[in-house]
């Protein structure tokens, strides 16, 4: 059995990854908050900023691969040294690696973006991450760079939606752009992606994405619907671009190679609800 390294099994995205692991000899690191007691795998307590501990424990694993989900907008100033302390060791024992990175590596003002498109980040997380890529570019041939959207669940509800949520109950007043672009991702729809990558001989950079953008407004609305919260007088629509906020507007990514390349299908957030409402199990999008 080949064995993957998880890195951010607590965090959204790599929960998902670790409970669809079947077939894998799984590990998994987490840092301050524990992951979900009934994952499968062996957790393993790591700082990814610790070079000494990053390398003493993958030394010693030595996994087949390692997908690197760990290192979020939540914790920007980890995503530099993280990916650095994984590089170095994965490149000295020829380990396989399959990053998560981010649409936000791009402006917003060339849309649409082809799975190769140049970064040009405006923001501080999108920099840390652009970073990161060509850390991992300039080191590690074999890996793959996974440009993504917008990371949407309801097992746990994810970040946004429940800030969104939240507000919306608490009366607290919401304003969603209807001018900033972007292809939502349902997170089954990437974990599976990326434990079929682990699995792959692809590398370089592959977008894995909704293939249909929607704006902030639009996409909020579709969930809060799903979710039977009321739309109340205090969620409104609104344009980033007289916000005063520096954001990337439009980041429209091409998934027609992931499309091709994937026997997971990419679905749109339609059909991501129809599954999340009829409770339909994650394993049931690829049968
Ligand atoms: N969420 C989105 O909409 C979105 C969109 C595009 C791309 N992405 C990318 O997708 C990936 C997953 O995102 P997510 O929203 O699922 O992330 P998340 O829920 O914020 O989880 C990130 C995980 O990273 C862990 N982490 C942070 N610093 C660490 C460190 N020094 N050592 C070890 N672990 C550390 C956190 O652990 P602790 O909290 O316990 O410290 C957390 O479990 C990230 O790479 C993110 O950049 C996310």
């Amino acid at each position: 059995m080949k064995r993957l390294f998880l890195t951010g099994a607590a965090g959204h995205l790599g929960h998902r990854v670790a409970k669809f692991a079947r077939g894998w000899d799984l590990f998994y690191s987490w840092h301050s908050s524990l992951p979900d007691k009934s994952l499968l795998g062996t957790p393993i307590h790591l700082d990814l900023c610790n070079k000494r501990d990053v390398h003493k424990t993958l030394t010693h694993i030595k996994p087949d691969v390692v997908i690197h989900t760990a290192c979020s907008n939540r914790s920007e100033d980890s995503i530099v040294p993280a990916i650095e302390n994984i590089v170095s060791t994965v490149v000295e024992n020829s380990t396989r690696l399959v990053h998560v990175s981010t649409d936000m590596v791009l402006d917003g003002d060339n849309a649409p973006y082809s799975d190769n498109a140049k970064a040009n980040p405006i923001h501080p997380y999108g920099k840390a991450k652009a970073i990161a890529e060509e850390i991992i570019l300039a080191n590690c041939a074999s890996a793959v760079i996974v440009r993504t959207s917008l990371i949407y669940g309801i097992c746990p509800l994810d970040h946004q939606t429940k800030w969104l949520v939240d507000d919306v109950k608490l009366g607290n007043k919401v304003v969603l752009f209807t001018d900033e672009i972007r292809c939502p991702i349902w997170v089954d729809t990437l974990a599976h992606s990326l434990l079929e990558l682990a699995d792959s001989s692809f590398h370089g950079f592959l977008n894995i994405a909704g293939p249909n953008p929607l704006n902030r407004w639009d996409f909020g609305v579709k969930l809060l619907d799903m979710l039977e919260v009321d739309l109340k007088s205090n969620i409104l629509p609104g344009l980033q671009a007289e916000s005063g906020l520096l954001r990337p507007r439009n980041l429209t990514l091409e998934v027609d190679k992931a499309q091709h390349l994937l026997d997971t299908p990419l679905l749109n957030v339609d059909q991501a609800i129809h599954h999340m409402r009829s409770g339909l199990s994650d394993k049931t999008i690829i049968d």
